[in-house]
């Protein structure tokens, strides 16, 4: 049995992740193959999938969407987990964060997937190694978060369970 470990990360916190996951798996002697979802063509040759990304404005990254709905019947009919890495509060940064994603979406991407679990995991925010453009988006989000907190305007939407 191979499991497949396979994530969208843009800054590298989602893969390290993921390595960390395929080496408790490697405990148990369970082989896995650890790729970047861009890479992953052919899902047939495994039997269970632990699919992550990292968590950018509220939202799993495009290629890891597309790549759970592109693959959604083959994901349902084998054990299948989620996974993201995210939260821009707390340094370091925080994995119980309720407002980590936009309302709605756990219970969307479980459902596509019919993954058994979707895992919110502490990612790494490392500002000065953004962009101008990231560090603006990460200054606005923490705002409004901040905002939100004060119980006046929100981004991320109510509070919410997060997990499934
Ligand atoms: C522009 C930007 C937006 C982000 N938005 C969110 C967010 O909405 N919610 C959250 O929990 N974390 C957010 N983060 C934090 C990232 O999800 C976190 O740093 C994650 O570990 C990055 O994963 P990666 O290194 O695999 O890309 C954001 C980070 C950046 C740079």
């Amino acid at each position: 049995m191979t499991v497949l470990v396979t994530t969208a990360s843009k800054h590298g916190a989602t893969r390290e992740i993921a390595k960390e996951i395929a080496c408790v798996f490697d405990e148990h002697s369970v082989p896995t193959e650890l790729l970047d979802i861009d890479d992953v063509t052919d899902l047939s040759s495994y039997e269970a999938y632990v699919v992550g990304s990292g968590i950018y404005l509220g939202n799993w990254l495009k290629n890891a969407r597309r790549f759970l709905d592109t693959h959604a019947a083959e994901l349902a009919q084998r054990p299948t987990w989620l996974f993201a890495s995210g939260s821009i509060v707390g340094e370091p940064p925080v994995a119980d964060d309720p407002d980590a994603l936009r309302p709605g979406l756990v219970e969307r991407l479980v459902e596509t997937t019919q993954a058994r679990e979707h895992k919110l995991f502490a990612g790494r925010l490392d500002t000065s190694k953004l962009g101008l453009l990231e560090r603006a988006a990460v200054r606005v989000r923490t705002r409004a978060r901040a905002t939100t907190a004060t119980g006046t305007k929100s981004i991320a939407g109510p509070r919410r369970s997060r997990d499934s």
